[in-house]
């Protein structure tokens, strides 16, 4: 993208890969580069879409459908689009956003069993076909995202991380829906070893983005 189109750079992966870490420190390396950044995350980012996260993370909610929770998801996620995300692609801002739509694929369909076909259709009608300029996937065995969760205070694991439903077999599917959709589009997708230190991983992060800021007349 050239002009004050912005970049959209996304950041996903299974629970415990340290998404929210990263993304912060790729926040402040983009920052400290001397670009207009914002940050941000799903569920989340708006008023609204704040409220649908607590509905969405609250175990004892009731909402337990598959195709209903992505139909949150991307409830929150059209807000996002429309008050957050578009308004700064079209002031030239990087945006960095820890998760997106791809975790609804990955969760909700890998996972959950929810039609890939029904959730990329709500996807579309939620972003409006927004993609992200760059997607990195934080990779990590299930065994390790798990550890690191439970390491963690156990009354803020989301019901999403447990439950009989939601042990290693989920997380398995999750993460190789995570890799299916990188391998179906490697232009967009790069992969990153996240079993690593934080700051091996982040020295990734940054190779995996660079290329986005070389254009023809040089360092955008
Ligand atoms: P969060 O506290 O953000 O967890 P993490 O830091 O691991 O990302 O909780 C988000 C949870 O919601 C996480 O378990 C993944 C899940 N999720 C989905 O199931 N579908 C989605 O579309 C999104 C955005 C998140």
């Amino acid at each position: 993208m050239t002009g004050q189109c912005g970049l959209l750079i996304t950041l996903e992966g299974p629970d415990g890969a340290g998404k929210s870490v990263q993304s912060g420190v790729l926040a402040e390396r983009l920052v400290a580069s001397g670009r207009r950044v914002l940050l941000t995350r799903e569920p989340g980012g708006t008023p609204l879409g704040e409220r649908i996260r607590d509905l969405l993370l609250d175990i004892d909610a009731g909402v337990r459908d598959p195709l209903g929770d992505a139909m949150l998801f991307n409830a929150a996620r059209r807000q996002l689009v429309a008050d957050v995300l578009r308004p700064a692609l079209a002031e030239g801002v990087v945006v960095v956003c820890d998760r997106f739509a791809d975790s609804t694929l990955a969760y909700q369909g890998y996972g959950a069993g929810a039609p890939i076909d029904a959730l990329s259709a709500l996807a579309e009608l939620s972003t409006g076909g927004l993609r992200p300029d760059r997607t990195v996937l934080l990779d990590l065995p299930v065994e390790a995202g798990l550890a690191r969760r439970h390491r963690g205070d156990a009354a803020q694991l989301t019901r999403f991380e447990v439950g009989a439903a939601h042990d290693a077999e989920f997380h398995s599917r999750v993460r190789h829906g995570f890799l299916a959709l990188a391998r179906a589009d490697a232009d967009r997708w790069r992969v990153v070893d996240a079993s690593r230190d934080a700051a091996a991983v982040s020295a990734d992060v940054w190779a995996a983005v660079t290329d986005l800021f070389a254009g023809p007349a040089g360092e955008r």
